[in-house]
């Protein structure tokens, strides 16, 4: 791997091999989803928490503050919406030379498999990964399940191991029972994608149970920015992450930065580092 690509991606994955990736990128195909109408005030206090942040390029422009150290991975593919009854017709819509000039760190592009724009969706990843080998920007392949595809181990390890063999260099899919075998099968990193939005408690099992399956992070939106105090949540999904916390010790966080947040109680602690004296203590 050429030594600009490698920097890029360690940028995002961080040395631990670790991950949390905030997916912003929803407008591109929903319009303004909830909690994301006013993209810039949701992102702005999730930002520096987050290891990377995943936008489409109009809210990259419009929302996010060009001071921000926190790597983008840009969303580059779209052309549907919503009210498509298929969902998979999607082309690149950002040339290489914007992303470049963009300073993002790696381009994520969706991949269809076993529908109707399958050879087409796959094509577009092959060539967004040559021009990525071209400039020295990776390429995240998202696995997109159209509403009328099955989300088990069988078929997610195929659209994986599909998204590596054409060189995506990470692969982000949606957790399944037996998400270790896709895990295993898929030889670059994989990211669980967040989905519709769950309770606090059960994404923290979700996002434990895919890092104990072998995933390198996630890639969460609704279920960060949705939850009723988002800039906690996103420290309790780092928390198992990057600090091996329980579902249990990472709610339990979850909890006390939500009350320091509502100012119900005296603050414990402040900030992330707090955090792991928070999770050291349980
Ligand atoms: C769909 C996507 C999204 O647009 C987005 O990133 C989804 O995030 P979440 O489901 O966690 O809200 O990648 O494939």
């Amino acid at each position: 791997m050429d030594w600009g690509l490698k920097n890029r991606l360690s940028r995002v994955i961080k040395p631990d091999g670790r991950t949390v990736m905030l997916a912003v990128d929803h407008g591109y195909f929903l319009g303004p989803t909830s909690g994301l109408e006013d993209a810039g005030k949701t992102i702005k206090p999730l930002l520096s928490h987050a290891d990377a942040l995943m936008p489409a390029r109009g809210v990259l422009r419009t929302s996010v503050d060009a001071s921000t150290e926190t790597p983008i991975v840009l969303r580059v593919s779209g052309g549907n919406s919503i009210l498509d009854e298929d969902l998979s017709d999607e082309g690149i819509t950002v040339s290489m030379e914007d992303a470049i000039r963009l300073n993002v760190a790696a381009v994520a592009l969706s991949i269809y498999v076993g529908s109707p724009n399958q050879k087409e969706t796959l094509l577009n990843l092959a060539r967004l990964v040559d021009e990525g080998q071209r400039y020295g920007i990776p390429v995240l392949a998202v696995t997109a399940v159209g509403k009328s595809m099955g989300r088990d181990a069988r078929y997610l390890s195929l659209c994986c191991r599909i998204a590596a063999e054409l060189g995506a260099h990470f692969v982000k899919t949606y957790y399944c029972e037996g998400f270790e075998k896709v895990v295993k099968t898929c030889p670059v990193p994989l990211v669980m994608a967040g989905g519709k939005k769950l309770p606090e408690a059960e994404a923290l099992e979700l996002t434990y149970n895919a890092i104990k399956r072998g995933a390198a992070g996630v890639d969460m939106g609704r279920n960060i920015f949705q939850a009723e105090a988002p800039v906690a949540m996103i420290q309790a999904v780092k928390a198992i992450v990057h600090e091996h916390a329980t579902p249990r010790q990472a709610l339990d966080l979850y909890n006390s930065l939500k009350a320091q947040t509502k100012g119900k109680k005296k603050p414990k602690i402040a900030g992330v580092t707090a955090s792991k004296q928070e999770l050291n203590r349980h």
